[in-house]
């Protein structure tokens, strides 16, 4: 829709298709908004809803859309077959093409559906899982270890044999699992055909350190693994999905799957936005390491999800919050008037935000003289000196007593 959108700028990417990384710093950006954003409580979609935040992601320059889970619903699997036709077959401006991807369990009818679904993209990819941790194949599976590796290596090999040849694979809950059993499921995985390796921290209970050695561990521990490219997938129970998400890409992860806004189970999953403005902001701290995401699309981007998915933006939000760019105690406001670098990290322009007034000023009983007489001004009245006073006083004894404005 006409509201959500902003302009195309270039964006230069290198060549992603097969698994081969041209440029050791590019990290893609793999959107799971469409797929584990709507397992959020009442964050269901409709198709056509579906399809216009997959044509905004695209615009958005987001490498891999996981459109989503075709086995769910039939009504699933035609908004993700809609958005590998439409989406997947037309080049964003800056002439990028995302991959389309499909979630399956490790079994043949899932991975049926997937394909079927993505298949009539230019760039498909299946995405599939089993849990390798103790507590998922004991309680939830009911399977050994050795019937799980199985089952991996048997489903990778059948969405090959389907012609598949962008296989991610996900060892469920691997934050949770026994590392050496993970590196071998990884293995034989990749043998089977995997090109992507996606690490979840499923439930959300690493710590930044914690992932980051998991990452580097599995980047020195697993044969074959530099032929195929290392993703993470962050939930965020404690809330640490985006500082997790950033230590796995400092430790070697070339994707990074998030959602816009952080929507997804439970407490969510690292947020496209943060993530990426990190990058983009930390860039030197974080190794060059880069996207080939076009930030000026986030704030529409975030503005399109709440929308369509129902779940609000919390207003202290990092980067799409309300407040984000908003100041109003006397101090920062009088930081804001002399400089913007003084309480500002990242332009509001840069996420494509446009503040109708241009210092993010908002007046309440925080304050100062300063901000008042910059508002004034800026509704067209010269006022200083004794009138100021007088009014500022006014403005005090009314503030204390209501909400801030802008
Ligand atoms: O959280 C998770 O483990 C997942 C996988 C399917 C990647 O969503």
């Amino acid at each position: 829709p006409r509201s959500f959108t902003a302009r195309c700028s270039l964006v230069s990417r290198p060549e992603y298709f097969p698994s081969h990384i041209s440029d050791p710093g590019y990290v893609r950006i793999f959107d799971t908004t469409l797929r584990d954003g709507e397992q959020s409580p009442g964050a269901t979609m409709t198709s056509n809803e579906k399809l216009a935040t997959a044509h905004l992601l695209s615009c958005l320059g987001v490498d891999i859309i996981e459109a989503g889970f075709p086995a769910s619903s039939p009504d699933d699997l035609e908004a993700v077959r809609s958005i590998a036709i439409e989406v997947g077959n037309k080049p964003a401006e800056d002439g990028h093409l995302p991959v389309i991807c499909g979630l399956a369990r490790c079994n043949k009818k899932d991975i049926d559906a997937a394909w079927e679904a993505v298949r009539h993209a230019r760039r498909p990819r299946v995405h599939t899982f089993i849990a390798t941790s103790e507590i998922h194949m004991h309680h939830k599976l009911r399977k050994s270890r050795e019937e799980v590796v199985r089952i991996a290596r048997e489903m990778v090999g059948y969405a090959k044999s389907l012609g598949c040849q962008d296989i991610e694979f996900s060892p469920e809950d691997a934050g949770r699992s026994d590392h050496e059993f993970l590196y071998h499921v990884l293995e034989e995985v990749i043998k089977a055909g995997a090109t992507t390796l996606n690490i979840p921290d499923t439930v959300g209970y690493t710590l930044p350190d914690e992932f980051g050695q998991l990452i580097s561990d599995i980047k020195t521990n697993t044969k074959g693994i530099e032929n195929v490219v290392i993703s993470t997938h962050c939930q965020n129970d404690l809330g640490l999905a985006t500082a997790n998400t950033l230590a796995g890409a400092r430790a070697g992860a070339r994707q990074l799957e998030v959602t816009v806004n952080g929507i997804g189970e439970r407490a969510g999953n690292a947020s496209l936005e943060e993530v990426v403005m990190a990058i983009r902001c930390r860039n030197q701290i974080l190794e060059g390491l880069h996207t080939g995401i076009n930030t000026k699309y986030i704030h529409s981007a975030s503005k399109m999800v709440a929308e369509y998915s129902g779940l609000n933006v919390q207003p202290h939000k990092a980067i799409v919050g309300a407040n984000a760019f908003a100041h109003e105690s006397g101090i920062h406001q009088d930081g804001m008037l002399k400089f913007k670098g003084t309480y500002e990290i990242i332009s509001p322009d840069d996420i494509g935000l446009f503040r109708s007034n241009e210092s993010g000023i908002v007046l309440g009983k925080l304050s100062g003289r300063h901000a008042l007489k910059s508002k004034l001004t800026e509704l067209g009245y010269d006022i200083s000196g004794k009138e100021l006073d007088d009014i500022f006083k006014r403005f005090k004894d009314i503030a204390e007593k209501k909400k801030a404005c802008n």
